[in-house]
This record gives structure tokens, sequence and C-alpha cells, in this order.
């Protein structure tokens, strides 16, 4: 089943009397449960492309749909409902909540959500211990190394079972080891429950793990009939 669906997706910037053509009419498919990644170099419309289909940013035309809904269809409310149930996101900067634990970064997704306080502890308790940060729950993101950051993270990414990860460079501020440890349990998760994977990145560490690699060039895609 395609999970997400991207239509001849075009997105323009306007910057003073310049339009910064970032897509310009982009169409591919991502099959639920895929590990992909888009790639290509640097300004090709990687980050706009990931921020459209989760719903942070809007199409100048064209649509994405994500598991059979069309973004074009939703409101300001229904947006933000949508990124809640539907996606994950990790970005490359970690945007931890630097005033929250780590325990209440993981756990204030689930709070979103309205799950009871009982079992938003379980879960969070779980995914930590997996994670290997349990030690770390009531430490503040500042008192984090880089790595540490990134798998929690990666943990708010993956605590409300999103449908879809979308994760922007995941990997780029990470040594090898702790690069290894976030695509074993990415991958996991990926084969465990299905989750579908869409990366952004330049890491030949991630390249050499994704199913398909989905390659942008000036807001364009090089390989379309290419799965
Ligand atoms: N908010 C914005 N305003 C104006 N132009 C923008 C904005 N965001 C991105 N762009 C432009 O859109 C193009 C695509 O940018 P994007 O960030 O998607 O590239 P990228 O593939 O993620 O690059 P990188 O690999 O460096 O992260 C670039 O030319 C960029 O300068
Ligand atoms: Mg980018």
């Amino acid at each position: 089943m395609e999970l997400i669906e991207v239509n001849n997706l075009k997105k323009v910037f306007k910057q003073g009397d310049i339009n910064v053509e970032a897509l310009r009419g982009v169409t591919f498919q991502v099959m639920e449960g895929e590990f992909s990644a888009l790639v290509g170099p640097s300004g090709s419309g990687k980050t706009t492309m990931l921020n459209i289909i989760g719903a942070l940013d809007y199409a100048s035309d064209g649509n994405v749909s994500v598991d059979g809904i069309n973004l074009n269809d939703l409101k300001n409310k229904q947006l933000s409902e949508f990124r809640l149930q539907k996606i994950g996101f990790v970005f490359q900067a970690y945007n931890l909540i630097p005033v929250l634990t780590v325990l209440e970064n993981v756990e204030y997704v689930l709070t979103l959500k309205n799950v009871p306080k009982k079992e938003r502890l379980k879960r969070c308790h779980d995914i930590l211990k997996e994670m290997g940060l349990e030690e770390l729950s009531e430490r503040f993101p500042k008192q984090l190394s880089g790595g540490q950051q990134q798998r929690v993270a990666v943990a708010r990414a993956l605590i409300s079972d999103p449908k879809v990860v979308l994760a922007d460079e995941p990997t780029a501020n990470l040594d090898s080891k702790n690069a290894d440890v976030l695509l074993d349990i990415m991958q996991e998760m990926c084969k465990s429950k299905k989750t579908t994977f869409l990366f952004s990145t330049h890491d030949e560490r991630v390249m050499k793990r994704a199913g398909r690699l989905i390659k942008l060039r000036d807001g364009n895609i090089e390989n379309p009939n290419v799965r």
C-alpha cells in the first residue's frame, strides 16, 4: 500500500522580489513500511519536502497525501491533529524542550494525545529503557551529549507509534557508534511495527541501510520511475 503519495508538488519561497523554486513538480510514492531516504546536493529541496509531507509547511501547488489523507483538505486544527496522530519528527538539531527533563520531553507527546498518566509513564519507561536512556531520564537536554540528545529525540518521535517517521539528517552530528545505535533502533521499529521511515541524508551510513534512495536535484526528482 502507498502510504505517502507526492503529486506534482511545487514549492516557491518568496524572498522579496525573488521567487526561489525549491520544488518544481515532484512526484513519487513511498510504500507502507519502507525505510527510504531523500538524497541530493545541499539546496535540492530535501528539508522542504519533509516539512510539507509532515504538514509543517504547505505546498504552493500539487498535493501530498499520507495514509489516505490529502493534506490540501486540512485546516489549521486538523493539520496539528494530523501531525500528532500520524507523524514522528526527528530534526538534525534535536529540538528538545530545554526546560523539560528527558522523561518529560518524551512524555509530552503522550500528554498531547490525552494518554492517562499511568500509561504515559509506563510507555516512557519502556522506550527509555529500550534506548538505553533510563539512567538519564531526570536530566535536562543540556546535560547530555549530542548522541544522547538525538536518542531522546528519536524516543520522542517513536513513543506515539506514528505511521510515518520523518527524519531530517538525523545522524549528521553523530559519531559512527551513536549513528549505528540510532539506525538499529529505527530499523527494528520499521520491521516490527511496519512504521514507514523517510530520511533526508548526506550520510553514507544511512544510504547503505536505506531500502531505496529518492534522488533530488534542483527541486526535481532524478529517478522518478525507479523503485
Ligand atoms: N524559508 C525559506 N525561504 C526562502 N528560501 C528557502 C527557504 N527554505 C528553503 N529555501 C530554499 O529552498 C531551496 C531548498 O532548500 P532545502 O532546505 O529544502 O534544501 P536541502 O536539500 O534540505 O539542503 P541541505 O542538504 O543543505 O539541508 C534552497 O535553495 C533554499 O535556499
Ligand atoms: Mg536540509
